[in-house]
């Protein structure tokens, strides 16, 4: 069964963290036009929440599904994409939106899978990360929060799909 969630960082510091992500890529991409890649689930509010807070302009957001995980809380190392890219991004600038860097398999995965497809640039910014579990050689360009080796849930991450509405994000003490 779930045990007690404590807070880890509050729905507050998330606000104030992606707000300074979203100033950040803005500066970055000052005239110019990006497609925001949303990577479900888990990135889906943290993508809501920082494409509502950007300047710039031009801003396109692209889907895809990728999992890893199944209903564990250890990754299966087995990557899927579940849904692909539904357009071109030859010639695009192109921002990844994770929710979670974990083992790093996934990003990695996905790096490799987007770079396949010639984007003109390729950059990846995630809300949490958790280099202590790195298990392949890949970093963010944007990082919101560096995190221990705590299994997390909320602001989009689940446990057994449970707890992806949760506004902040909290340890999972399991019983
Ligand atoms: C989670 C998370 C990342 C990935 C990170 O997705 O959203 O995509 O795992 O783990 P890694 O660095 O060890 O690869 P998950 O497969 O749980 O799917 P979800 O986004 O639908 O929850």
């Amino acid at each position: 069964m779930f045990g007690k969630i404590d807070v880890l960082i509050s729905s507050e510091e998330i606000e104030k963290r992606v707000m300074k992500l979203a100033e950040e890529i803005s500066n970055d991409y000052k005239e110019k036009a990006v497609v925001f890649v949303c990577i479900l689930k888990g990135s889906i509010i943290f993508t809501a929440e920082l494409c509502k807070k950007l300047s710039i302009e031009d801003v396109e957001i692209e889907f895809m599904t990728v999992s890893s995980y199944g209903n564990d809380t250890k990754s299966s190392g087995t990557i899927s994409i579940d849904m692909d890219l539904c357009k071109e991004i030859g010639e695009k600038n192109i921002i990844i939106l994770e929710d979670i860097i974990d083992t790093g398999r996934t990003l990695k995965y996905l790096v490799e899978h987007l770079k396949s497809k010639n984007p003109k640039t390729l950059k990846l910014c995630t809300l949490l990360d958790k280099p202590s579990r790195r298990l392949v050689d890949v970093e963010a360009d944007y990082v919101g929060f560096t995190i221990p080796d705590e299994f997390v849930v909320g602001y989009g991450l689940d446990y057994a799909q449970k707890f992806r509405n949760l506004p902040y994000i909290g340890v999972l003490n399991q019983e």
